[in-house]
């Protein structure tokens, strides 16, 4: 019988409370001083609040009471669909958009998720973000701030994922009424970082959830960021610059160019990617979030089960048409390599040398 129990306990406590409350105002003297009226007005407050948290924890085992307090607490943006029977900590994460664009028909009532995939450059998040939209019922809008003006502000970045959370964001990605999940492709370097207080704010307040997605190997993302800004130079696909490509023979070309990295540079950069990952993460801590490493996912398919998991949504098996550039080892992919080699032994970074997880040219 737990609950007469603590009951008890509880008037045990009101006793106690009293009781000592009457021996100080008992032993005080007539001119009490201030500081020690203010003591006992202290201590039956603690007593007050003692009581109280007493009495919810006896509430606490009945657990339908509880949801039913929730569900009248929360509402719902659409008072009139059914119950979508959540768990109750899923409740802030799940959403009614009422686009001003659109109507959602037959979907209005199916319940929207919001998510951002915060990464860096070269790291694999325009693959993943092809293989989220794969999936017939998410819409993930792409890198929404790559666009300057967009991210002047901490407001004009609000507004922006307003709207995208509305579904009244187009790209060619959005689906329209049925969307179970929309979000956009976030890099750390689009003033995520500035603004980051107000971002996790935001995210708590509307339910958004973050999707982390990182580079194990910090030395392969460090070639792939050389290569790519050479290509925008250089234009080496008949004059057109392609951060991704979609065929072996786009790889190929692309794969030719080999960078020369500083040596003296490569140990800070490195240390400082890492850094900044790390910081990312911990400002974040506090909202709803997964965090993913690109090769675990290109190794593990299951990895995707768990973000689609992650995203409440119906398990679907995803696809991307995407190539990746980078296939062959490292020391064919870096002109200096004796010095990068010379640079990374003994040191933290040195297993990104012997990295040759992912070869095969498969398309993925
Ligand atoms: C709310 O859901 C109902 C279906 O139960 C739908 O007819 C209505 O249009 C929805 N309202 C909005 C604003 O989405
Ligand atoms: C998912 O990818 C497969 C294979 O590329 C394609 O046939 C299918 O249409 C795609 N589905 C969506 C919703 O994009
Ligand atoms: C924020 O930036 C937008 C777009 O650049 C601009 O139109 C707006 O006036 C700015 N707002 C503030 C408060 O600075
Ligand atoms: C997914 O989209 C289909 C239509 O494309 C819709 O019938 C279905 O209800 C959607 N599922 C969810 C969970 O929203
Ligand atoms: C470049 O253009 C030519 C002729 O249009 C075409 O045959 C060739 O495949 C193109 N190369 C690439 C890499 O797209
Ligand atoms: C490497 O970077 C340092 C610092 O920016 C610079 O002083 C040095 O000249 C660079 N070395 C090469 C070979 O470019
Ligand atoms: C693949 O990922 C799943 C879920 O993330 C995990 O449980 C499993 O152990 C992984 N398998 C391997 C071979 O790493």
């Amino acid at each position: 019988m737990p609950i007469y129990l603590s009951s008890h306990h509880l008037k045990m406590d009101e006793e106690l409370c009293f009781f000592n409350q009457d021996t100080l105002v008992i032993k005080a003297p007539k001119k009490t001083p201030l500081i020690l009226r203010m003591v006992v007005l202290l201590f039956t407050m603690a007593c007050g609040v003692y009581i109280c948290l007493v009495c919810l924890k006896q509430i606490n085992p009945n657990k339908t009471m509880i949801k039913f307090l929730n569900i009248k607490v929360i509402d719902y943006d659409n008072e009139s669909c059914p119950d979508p029977h959540l768990e109750q900590w899923e409740i802030p994460y799940v959403h009614y958009p009422k686009p001003r664009t659109f109507e959602r028909n037959e979907c209005a009532c199916n319940p929207v998720r919001y998510f951002a995939i915060l990464s860096m450059q070269r790291s694999g998040s325009g693959w993943f973000e092809t293989l989220l939209n794969n999936h017939t019922n998410v819409s993930s809008n792409g890198e929404i701030f790559s666009i300057p003006d967009r991210r002047r502000n901490v407001s004009s970045i609000l507004k922006n994922m307003d709207k995208v959370y509305n579904l009244d964001w187009f790209s060619s990605a959005s689906r329209n009424e049925c969307s179970a999940a929309v979000g956009f492709k976030w890099m750390l370097n689009q003033g995520l970082m500035e603004n980051h207080e107000e971002i996790v704010k935001y995210f708590k307040k509307r339910g958004v959830s973050a999707i982390f997605l990182f580079r194990r190997n910090l030395l392969r993302r460090m070639i792939s960021v050389h290569a790519n800004s050479y290509d925008k130079e250089a234009k080496q696909l008949n004059g057109t610059h392609k951060s991704h490509v979609h065929s072996p023979l786009e790889a190929q070309i692309l794969a030719k160019y080999k960078p020369k990295l500083n040596a003296t540079l490569l140990i800070p950069e490195l240390k400082q990617d890492e850094e900044t990952a790390a910081k990312a993460t911990q400002y974040f801590k506090t909202t709803r979030h997964i965090v993913l490493y690109y090769e675990d996912v290109i190794n593990n398919r299951t990895k995707l089960n768990e973000v689609q998991k992650f995203l409440g949504l119906p398990y679907r098996e995803l696809k991307s048409r995407q190539v990746k550039i980078h296939t062959t080892p490292l020391s064919n992919q870096i002109e200096n390599w004796e010095d990068v080699q010379k640079t990374l032994k003994g040191t933290s970074y040195e297993s990104f040398l012997a990295d040759y997880q992912v070869s095969s040219l498969a398309l993925l």
